[in-house]
């Protein structure tokens, strides 16, 4: 397993009990909307999280459909297998702990979801590749991602530059800096063009990269501070020295304050990368 994936798997097996899968779940829903999925249908979610794609999806296919989820964090797939099971799509999701980079089924599915999860991949192109691999001839693939474009994120991101920008300042020497994948700079994500090329190039076709918005609120700019511990700039907080957290908490909060509101709660609208396409 790669550094970066230990390091994923880590920080979302501390943030799992936290994650928030209510911001998550309208996005999660446009991800499952793209594929206009019928009942009976076999789904896989890659990255499943704690279901932001998986509840919608087993609410479209039905008890006559399968749907199943594989998240690396072995918290967090079992956190999600604990709410499959109380939820009224018991019957139909399965969820297992598994690494994306390994996929492999016994048979092959109608459609695959992957909500916020390719930027994290060391070699995302591969993995593309793996997700057409277990994919039926027509069957369906819808993804987001981070809207990168020329190193950075598009407007609308201001606050997670924030976060690791500052971070990004207390990182030990000789680290690689996490947040460098999520702009996926000169990788196959980097912009929505190399995007739709490398999801050609996995074998699929009628590929459709586009942007959907996701609408956030926070009452205050602490709240933003403590959702930033269980989402990917999670990552960056892990490699901040014990002894420095107060202090780069402090600058955080100074230059997240231009960001708030008069009342002091931060709300933003941010586009996020969609990626259709049919195998
Ligand atoms: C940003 S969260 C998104 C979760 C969910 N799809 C959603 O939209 O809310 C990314 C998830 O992908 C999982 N993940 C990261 N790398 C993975 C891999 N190689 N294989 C499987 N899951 C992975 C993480 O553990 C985490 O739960």
């Amino acid at each position: 397993m790669s550094d970066t994936t230990t390091r994923v798997g880590d920080a979302y097996d501390k943030s799992a009990g936290n994650y928030n899968a209510a911001m998550f779940n309208p996005i999660g829903r446009k991800v499952v909307d793209l594929l206009d999925l019928g009942r009976g249908e076999r789904v896989l979610d890659i990255g499943c999280g704690r279901g932001a794609c998986l509840f919608p999806a087993a609410d479209a296919v039905g008890p006559t459909g399968h749907v199943l989820g594989i998240d690396l964090s072995a918290e967090m797939a079992a956190r999600c297998a604990e709410d499959a099971a109380a939820s009224p799509f018991r019957d139909w999701v399965e969820v297992r702990q598994g690494d994306i980079q390994r996929l492999a089924l016994d048979e092959p599915v109608d459609a695959v979801t992957a909500g916020m999860v390719l930027f994290l991949l060391p070699d995302p192109a591969d993995a593309l590749r793996r997700i057409a691999a277990v994919l039926r001839p027509g069957g369906r693939f819808a993804a987001t991602t981070f809207p990168t474009q020329d190193g950075g994120l598009a407007a609308g991101w201001e606050s997670a530059e924030i976060i690791a920008d500052v971070l990004g300042g207390y990182l030990p020497a000789g680290v690689d800096n996490p947040w460098t994948p999520v702009l996926g700079v000169g990788g196959p994500l980097a912009d929505a063009e190399s995007t739709a090329a490398a999801v050609r190039a996995a074998g699929f076709s009628e590929v459709e990269v586009g942007t959907v918005d996701a609408v956030s609120h926070f009452d205050s700019v602490d709240a933003y501070i403590t959702w930033t511990w269980n989402i990917t700039t999670r990552m960056l907080w892990d490699l901040v020295p014990a002894d420095r957290l107060a202090e780069a908490t402090a600058q955080a909060r100074e230059r997240l304050a231009v960001i708030a509101g008069a009342d002091g709660a931060v709300d933003f609208v941010c586009p996020t990368r969609t990626i259709h396409a049919v195998r």
